[in-house]
This record gives C-alpha cells, structure tokens and sequence, in this order.
C-alpha cells in the first residue's frame, strides 16, 4: 500500500489539466453492453476504477482494448450474471444491471454492500425496473431481475435525499431498449447523466429531457456501436481549485467545463477566492484574506457532495466560523477526525459540520478512508506546516488520475511511497 508524504507550505504555480469523468465515464463504459457493435470512448480517465469495470465488462464476455486515449469495447456475447468478487471492489459496478436487462432482458448482479460514506441503497434503482415491468428478486446477496417484456412506464425516482444518479443512469439505459415510452420524473440533472443520454443518444437511443428533472425515453429495438468523448471532470476541478486557494496559490486549470462548475465557483468567489474565466480555463487565485461560508450538498445544479470534503479542507483556512451541511449522504465525515489531526477544530452537529477556521495547520500522519476525503487530507497536508503522511492512497486511485504528478508539477511538495 502507498502513500503520500506532502511537505506542506508550498504555494501551487502553475498549469493543471482535467481527466475525463470518472463518474460519467463508467455508466459509459456500462452502456456499451447495450449493443453487440464496437463502441470507442475517448478522454477515459486512468483510474483504477475504471479498470475494475473493465474487468467487470471482461467478465460479462466483452472485449476491452485500449485505443489512443480511451478504450475501445465490444460486448458481442455476453451473459448476465455479475459476480460478488468483482462487484464488491467498487460500488460503481451496480449500473451494469440496467444494460444486462435491456439488451439480455436478464440480469443477476451481486449487490454492492454499503461503503464508509453511508448505507448506499439502490431501492429506487429496483423500483424502476420494477416499473418497467421487470421481476425483482433478492436472493444470496444478488439481485436477480427479468423481464420476458421491457415496457415503458411513468415513474418517479426521486429519494429520502433527492434524486439518484446511477438509479436515473440503470432506468434510462434499460428504458433505452424497452418497448414504448419511459418517462422517469425527479431524474438526477447532473452532467454526468447528460452525457450518459448523448452517448446513448449516438448509439441510437431517443431520449429527451437530459438534465432535467424529467427524462424521456422512447425504447427502440437495438441500439448500434457508436463513439463518444467524456466530459472533464468537474469534481477533479473543484479540487484543484480549492488547492490553489488552500496554499494561497495561482493555478490555471485547463480543459474545465466552468458550466457544470457554478455552485462551486460561486461558492469559492463567498470565499474571497478570484476566479477567472478564460475560455475552457479556469484561473484560481486566493484573495487577500479567505472568508468563512456556508455550505449544504444538494442534487445538482447544487453544491457537490463530492466536494463538500475538500470545501472542508479550505473552511479550516478561513478565521472564522463556517457550517457544511451534508444532506446527501448521511455519514459523509469520515475526513473530520483525520483533519482534526492537522489542528483542525471541527464539531459534528446532526448533519452539520461546525467548522472553526483560521488556526494554523501543521503536518500528521493521517488515514484515507474514502476517495474524497483522501483529497481533502491532501488539500490539507499542502496547506499545512510540515510534512503530512496519507495513507491507503488507493482510495485517491480511484478516481484522481495522477493527483501527485499533477500537483508536483504546480510546485507541491509530495511524493509517493511504498508503506512496509
Ligand atoms: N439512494 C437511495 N436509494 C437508491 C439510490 C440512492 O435512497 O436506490 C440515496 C443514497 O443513499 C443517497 C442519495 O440517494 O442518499 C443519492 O445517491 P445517488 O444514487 O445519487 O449516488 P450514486 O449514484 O450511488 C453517484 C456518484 C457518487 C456521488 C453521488 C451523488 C458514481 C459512480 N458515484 O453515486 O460519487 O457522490 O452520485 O452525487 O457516479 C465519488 O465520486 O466520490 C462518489 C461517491
């Protein structure tokens, strides 16, 4: 197992470029199960994420190969049953069953279990393919659902926090193949779910509605190969932002969609951090002084669960009093302690984080536990006097491509190293 040691203090100069999206690109990945064609995907991200659900494709009988900057994938024969081992590595996988059931009208998947930020149910994904006509069933810790016929249905989606985002991906890729129309109201709106529907879209799919709270979906017979470029990463971008702000540094930040990045921005700009547009660049410099704020995570276009740790990170930073309020996921805090290591003061109040910001940070060894709050360790460890030791970097893996290359090259001090 790695980590990182981060010597921090260091300002960040420099140039930084976005990967494609981890979260749209692996319900991409998962979508071309839905035609025997090749499919090409390009900017796909080298992530160990989306290796496992190479993995997950290979073993459905798909063929994954690389190709220039993406992969190449064609899933002639496949069968329909997903099992645990794989499945289990990364939670991500459940959005194979949507494809599996349109195209095989069978799928049999291992439920993902839940992971450190909370329960993690997929109720609601059940609840569509039910809809949809599909039998579902629970047996041996698999979820087992067939439909001799896929029918369109109304359906509404929406959760105890929202919407969903891979419930709204399964529904519409197996709608996709259904007969009739789908029409699935308090659909998630984020961008990752619009370019799901682009891609699926150029496969052949009609569908009408994407990044909307209603979606409408008018299943056809098959859908054919197609290719598809991911969208950048917003979450990769937010990040580096907020560690350009963090260590009081200037970074420019390439190949960003600041579209799907305004709750974020707009929350930095409360902040007193300046940012600038240039085209698809983004300029970040922190302000003379950085300000407390308040935040609470919504469903899109509201501010990101996924960033709310980082946020947490900076909000040490800023002398005064801020509130980050978790309503996505209820035990999304696991960053908290580990922070509290570095010199943080912050106190949990239901679903609140009350931070206290504007002590000085210094350097500790601290634990990852989830991919974002390993970022938010590492914004931390960057701000913070002396050196900082992550570990578990795997987490970071997952959905960060290259975080330590990209940050060396903007001036970070950091380095990976094999733990005995
Ligand atoms: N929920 C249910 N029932 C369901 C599905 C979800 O109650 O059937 C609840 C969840 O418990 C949660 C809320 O609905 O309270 C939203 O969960 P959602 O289904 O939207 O999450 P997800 O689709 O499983 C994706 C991302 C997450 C990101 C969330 C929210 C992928 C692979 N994962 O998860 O990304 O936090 O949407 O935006 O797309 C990450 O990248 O670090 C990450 C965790």
């Amino acid at each position: 197992m790695d980590s990182l040691l981060i010597k921090g203090g260091v300002p960040l100069h420099g140039e930084v470029a976005v990967s494609g999206s981890k979260n749209a690109v692996l319900p991409i990945l998962a979508a071309t199960l839905l035609t025997a064609e090749p499919c090409r995907i390009r900017r796909v991200p080298h992530l160990s994420d989306v290796r496992f659900m190479g993995r997950i494709l290979e073993s459905l009988g798909a063929k994954v190969s690389a190709d220039g900057d993406g992969l190449r994938v064609q899933a002639k024969k496949i069968q329909g049953v997903g099992n645990y081992s794989l499945i289990r590595k990364m939670r991500g996988s459940v959005c194979i069953l949507g494809p599996l059931l349109g195209r095989l009208r069978e799928a049999t998947v291992a439920l993902p279990g839940g992971c450190v930020i909370g329960a993690r149910p997929i109720n609601l994904h059940l609840k569509g393919f039910a809809a949809l006509g599909a039998k579902v069933t629970i047996e041996g810790g698999y979820v087992h659902t067939a439909a001799r016929r896929l029918r369109g249905a109304e359906l509404f989606l929406g959760g105890r926090a929202g919407s969903t985002v891979l419930g709204t991906a399964n529904v519409m890729m197996a709608a996709a193949l259904a007969e009739g129309v789908t029409i699935i109201e308090s659909a998630a709106c984020e961008p990752e779910i619009v370019d799901l529907a682009h891609f699926l879209s150029a496969m052949g799919a009609q569908i009408t509605g994407a990044g909307s709270p209603i979606l409408t979906i008018t299943g056809v017979p098959e859908l054919h190969g197609a290719e598809h470029e991911v969208i950048p990463d917003r979450i990769e971008a937010a990040t580096y932002a907020i560690a350009a702000a963090a260590t009081g540094g200037e970074v420019t930040i390439t190949g960003a969609r600041a579209d799907h990045l305004h709750a974020v921005l707009d929350k930095l700009g409360e902040a007193g951090v300046q940012v600038r547009r240039q085209g698809t660049a983004l300029r970040v410099r922190r302000g003379a002084r950085l300000r407390p704020v308040d935040v609470t995570t919504l469903p899109y276009a509201g501010f990101p669960t996924d960033v709310q740790a980082q946020m947490m990170a900076l909000m040490t930073l800023a002398p005064g009093i801020s509130i980050l309020t978790e309503r996505i996921f209820e035990s999304r805090f696991m960053h908290v302690s580990e922070l509290a290591r570095l010199g943080a003061d912050i106190e949990i109040e239901g679903p609140s984080a009350i931070v206290k910001g504007g002590r000085p940070l210094s350097g500790a060894e601290v634990m990852a536990s989830d991919l974002r709050a390993s970022a938010a360790l590492v914004v931390a460890g960057l701000a913070a006097r002396g050196t900082t030791r992550v570990s578990r970097v795997y987490h970071i893996d997952r959905g960060y491509e290259n975080l330590d290359g990209k940050l060396r090259k903007l001036g970070a001090r950091i380095q990976r190293v094999s733990e005995s």
